[in-house]
Order: C-alpha cells, then sequence, then structure tokens
C-alpha cells in the first residue's frame, strides 16, 4: 500500500538550505507527497501541497508576496500553515478551503519537514551540526537517485564496495580484509573499521598528500529512518593511535522521493583547510564523481531486484550487518507505528 515503505511521524531533509529561496518556490516529490517548498520574504522556510485546492494548479507556480504564497494560476493566496489568506476580489473561502502545511524547521544547513500526524518533534533532528559551524568546511551534494531509500542506506553502512565501485577516489587497502565491528543501541547503530598500515586511497593521496601506507579509519552512525554520519580519517602508517584530525565527516540523508526513487542529500564536512576552495573543489569532484557511481549500481541493482522472476531474498554476508541491522530497526519502528495507526482508527 502507497505510504508503508517510510516512516511517517519522522523529519526529513527536503532541501538544501540554499536551494530554498523567496523568488522562486521549489516544487518537489516527498515520500509520495507533492510539494511546494519555499522561503517567505522575512527568510522563514515553509512547505504545502503542491496541489491548489481550488483547481489543483501547482502553487509552485506562483509566487511569494509577504507571508502569503500566490498561486500561479487565480491568484489565491495561502499562509506558510496551508489557510487560505485571501482571494482576489474579495471572495469569501468556502469552509475548510485549505492545502496542506507541513511543520518546517531549518537546522544545521538544511530544510526538514515533519511528514506524520503526530505533533512534530524536533529533538528527533539528527545532530548535523558540522553542516553549518565555523570549525567545518562542508563541501554540499544532491542527487536524484531511481532506487529504494534502504538500498542506499546498506550502501553507505557497507563501505567494503569503495574497493569495487570508487576505484579512482575512495578506494584503498585494508577495507575488504578488516572485519566491520557494530554495535546497536536502541535504535542506532554504531560501527567502525580500523585498517593500520595499508595503500592509500586515491582522496588521501590528493587531498592530504599521503601517498604511502597509512593507518585509516571508517566510522558509522546510523540514526533512523535513513540518517547515517560517517567520519573517515588517515594517518601515516605506524600512528600510535588511527583516531584524530584531520578528519571529514559525510553526512548522509536519502529523502524517499516514491517508493523506488529518493533524494540524496549530503555534504562532506572537513575540520581542516577550511579556507582553501582548491580542497573544497577536488571534494566536490571526487566526492560527485563517487557517488555518481553509487547511482549506476544501485539502479541497476533496482531493476534487476524489480525483475527478479523468483523474487528470491537478498543474502546477508557479515559485512553487511550493519545495514541489515538497519533495516531491522526501521521494520520494527514502521510496525509500531502502523499498529498505533491501526488502533487509532479501529477506535473511532
Ligand atoms: S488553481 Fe490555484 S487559484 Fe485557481
Ligand atoms: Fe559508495
Amino acid at each position: 500500500m502507497a505510504g508503508n515503505y517510510f516512516l511517517r511521524n519522522h523529519w526529513y531533509v527536503v532541501a538544501h538550505s540554499f536551494e530554498v529561496k523567496t523568488e522562486k518556490p521549489l516544487a518537489r516529490t516527498i515520500c509520495d507527497e507533492q510539494v511546494v517548498i519555499f522561503r517567505t520574504e522575512d527568510g522563514t522556510p515553509a512547505m504545502l501541497n503542491n496541489r491548489c485546492p481550488h483547481r489543483k494548479a501547482p502553487l509552485s507556480s506562483g509566487e511569494v508576496c509577504g507571508n502569503v504564497i500566490a498561486c500561479g494560476y487565480h491568484g489565491i493566496r495561502f499562509n506558510t500553515d496551508g489557510s487560505c489568506a485571501g482571494i482576489p476580489g474579495g471572495l469569501e473561502p468556502p469552509k475548510n478551503f485549505a492545502t496542506r502545511g507541513y511543520p518546517v524547521v531549518e537546522r544545521h544547513g538544511w530544510i526538514w519537514a515533519w511528514l506524520g500526524e503526530k505533533t512534530a518533534d524536533p529533538s528527533m533532528i539528527p545532530d548535523f551540526y558540522e553542516n553549518d559551524h565555523p570549525e567545518w568546511a562542508p563541501v554540499p551534494g544532491y542527487l536524484n537517485i531511481a532506487c529504494n531509500y534502504q538500498l542506499m542506506v546498506d550502501n553507505i553502512l557497507d563501505l567494503t564496495h569503495v574497493v569495487f565501485v570508487h576505484k579512482t577516489t575512495l578506494s584503498g587497502g585494508g577495507v575488504t580484509d578488516t572485519p566491520l565491528e557494530v554495535k546497536v543501541e536502541g535504535d542506532k547503530i554504531f560501527s567502525q573499521r580500523l585498517m593500520y598500515n595499508v595503500t592509500t586511497a586515491p582522496i588521501f593521496a590528493r587531498a592530504l598528500g599521503m601517498n604511502g601506507m597509512i593507518d585509516r579509519w571508517q566510522i558509522f552512525e546510523y540514526d533512523p529512518p535513513m540518517y547515517v554520519k560517517i567520519t573517515v580519517g588517515a594517518k601515516e602508517a605506524g600512528s600510535d593511535s588511527p583516531m584524530g584530525h584531520p578528519v571529514h565527516r559525510v553526512l548522509n540523508c536519502f529523502t524517499p522521493e516514491t517508493e523506488n526513487s529518493l533524494h540524496y542529500f549530503w555534504s562532506t564536512p572537513r575540520s581542516w583547510a577550511l579556507d582553501d576552495p582548491k580542497v573544497d573543489q577536488l571534494y566536490d569532484e571526487m566526492i560527485w564523481e563517487a557517488f555518481n557511481e553509487d547511482k549506476v549500481i544501485v539502479e541497476q541493482q533496482q531493476a534487476l531486484i524489480d525483475s527478479d522472476p523468483a523474487q528470491a531474498p537478498l543474502v546477508v554476508l557479515p559485512f553487511d550487518r550493519a545495514g541489515n541491522s538497519a533495516r531491522r530497526i526501521l521494520k520494527r519502528l514502521m510496525d509500531e507505528e502502523q499498529a498505533e495507526a491501526a488502533a487509532k482508527v479501529a477506535a473511532e
């Protein structure tokens, strides 16, 4: 059934902050809902269902006027909560004439929207502070990918694929030979792979000039429904501890667009070379190249999953453990949410 593949009562990144402007409302599909995202003239972000309740033209065809958005067809105006703010000619709005408004928060350089029916709880937004902090230099990116978002959660929680998919960027020694340590705590997953005395990765060679053997680390934190923070770093081989600086992080948000497509919002904040545009450019190019490689493989994977006549289940190997734990957590949360909603309907 439509809508059963994602957790409703949660926050989803719907845009990078810089994408949303007063001058031009942004139309997007989020979890199968057509929405318009915009800023009022004082800069406040808002998200409404994009379907005008009058004749169903897109509100995104219109423009922002002060604190309201005016539909581009007949100019009916709507407040940021979706209520009608006025009909041209001073006509009285019909009863319940409104579009849906969504709770919205701008935080960590992103616009977050709450899709569920429960009261929105901003404390559930994951802590991605590095994307908007003076001690970090973020490099953001976006891709539209034609697969279910769980395939990308699997992908990002299992970086053994970097050796095969990202040969010219993120590859390097140690990844496939080092077991992934995984710890599940409540709804969160922590995993890591610490690698000693391994060949360097192209990104460390180009960004940090590390051409010899390195100690290298990858640390993962998963927050439901589909947020993954990765801390990645390297030092010359033989360091006392493979952890510390310099590091970069990869903040990953895989917002469902539909059941089989997603908006990949990412940022790669780093804790060094904060004001160096050459390093920004290098990260932009290498990460863009790598994530496009992910897009190619997961879109092919989704197509073959969909067309598999046997519909055989996916197989779980030890390096799939973190991704599989994420699937289990998410399934439990969605089951709980759907059972709660069904009980509420039954009681009505
Ligand atoms: S369709 Fe939007 S004002 Fe008529
Ligand atoms: Fe990848």
